[in-house]
């Protein structure tokens, strides 16, 4: 008699999705169609990002491709796929993205009941498109306020983070990835190209307590807040015991800072500075989504002074000083922004 012992089950996003449809306390079906949809649109920008380097020989006088289409800036083609797949998958009602100024709203029969909004940052680290380092998406899920009905308003989004839903991120590196969570910890998928499906590979992702990196553009050094220059030089000093003086790195594509981060350990700081001063990082489709991930993970984000999630939006693309990453290194630098700096208004 043959035996037979099955290989170890892989379990793609969409079963796993469908699994775990229990967890979530709202009509069944109707998130997983909303993450099924987003990984049908991560899918075909990762194509597009995957070939990147292409366009100008694959384009006729670099601005038509081969097809007769516009060739477009991969942002803006990301922000094109994420808004066509939402729109057609019928649960998402609205969507405040990066690259439009005001809502989109989705105009459709199928969606003319769709209880969901969704924020995005189609194409994170923009400036390392054409330089061949990993860039991302991140999103974030609100269901509308239960009183509202008919056309969508702006205060379906200007929800606190506490509130979303589920939330996730694409990194599109030296492998695909996809990572979210519906507030029941963080799952990571990464992309198998030989079958076209993302599987899990990173069960129940937590962060590590303490971390021995610091991500942070120090160009910018002159006009950080005192507090961010006393933890810089807190992770400079010499200190055998915790592994000090920490490393710096610093991709300069907040996705991938934040994944290597969350896996390893580590801070990312994206403070005030002389230009901004509320930093650069958006709330609403930046701070948001990847704090609901971290505390997921068992770490912490931060404007310095206050939990990013309990923070009231005010409008669409606001702005915020961001401390993500390990618990007690976010504390630290709490503590010495506490000491050192004032809290902006
Ligand atoms: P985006 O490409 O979506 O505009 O975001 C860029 C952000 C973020 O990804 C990154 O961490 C940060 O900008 C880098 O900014 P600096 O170049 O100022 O460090
Ligand atoms: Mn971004
Ligand atoms: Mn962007």
């Amino acid at each position: 008699m043959q035996t037979h012992t099955p290989a170890r089950r892989f379990i793609t996003l969409g079963q796993f999705i469908i699994e775990r449809q229990s967890d979530f306390p709202y009509a069944k079906g109707e998130l997983s169609r909303l993450l099924r949809d987003i990984g049908i649109a991560a899918k075909i920008v990762n194509r597009e990002v995957n070939k990147a380097g292409l366009a100008d020989i694959l384009g006729d006088h670099g601005d038509v491709n081969v097809q007769g289409e516009d060739q477009k800036k991969l942002d803006v083609y990301a922000n094109e796929q994420f808004i066509k797949a939402l729109g057609a998958g019928g649960e998402c009602i609205a969507i405040a993205s990066e690259e439009n100024e005001d809502l989109i709203e989705i105009d459709s029969k199928v969606s003319k009941n769709a209880r969901y909004v969704v924020c995005i940052d189609p194409l994170d680290g923009s400036s390392n498109i054409d330089v061949n380092v990993s860039i991302g998406t991140i999103f974030s899920i609100y269901r509308r306020k239960e009183e509202m009905e008919g056309p969508t308003r702006l205060e379906d989004f200007l929800q606190k983070g506490v509130e979303q839903v589920a939330a996730g991120y694409v990194i599109y590196g030296s492998s695909t990835m996809l990572v979210y969570t519906t507030g029941k910890g963080v799952n990571g998928f990464t992309l198998d190209p030989s079958i076209g499906e993302f599987c899990l590979s990173h069960p129940d992702m937590m962060i590590p307590e303490d971390g021995a990196i610091y991500s942070i553009n120090e160009g910018n050094y002159k006009h950080f807040p005192e507090g961010v220059k006393e933890f810089l030089r807190y992770c400079q000093e010499e200190d055998k015991a915790s592994k000090r003086p920490y490393s710096t790195r610093y991709i300069g594509s907040l996705v991938a800072d934040f994944h290597r981060n969350m896996i390893k350990g580590g801070i990312y700081i994206y403070p005030s500075t002389g230009k901004a001063k509320n930093g650069k990082l958006r709330l609403l489709y930046e701070c948001n989504p990847l704090a609901f991930i971290i505390e997921q993970a068992g770490g912490k984000a931060s404007d310095g002074f206050r939990r990013i999630l309990d923070l009231q939006p005010e409008t669409l693309h606001q702005r915020t000083p961001l401390f993500i990453g390990s618990a007690n290194m976010v504390t630290k630098a709490e503590e010495l922004m506490a000491k050192f700096s004032a809290v902006q208004a």
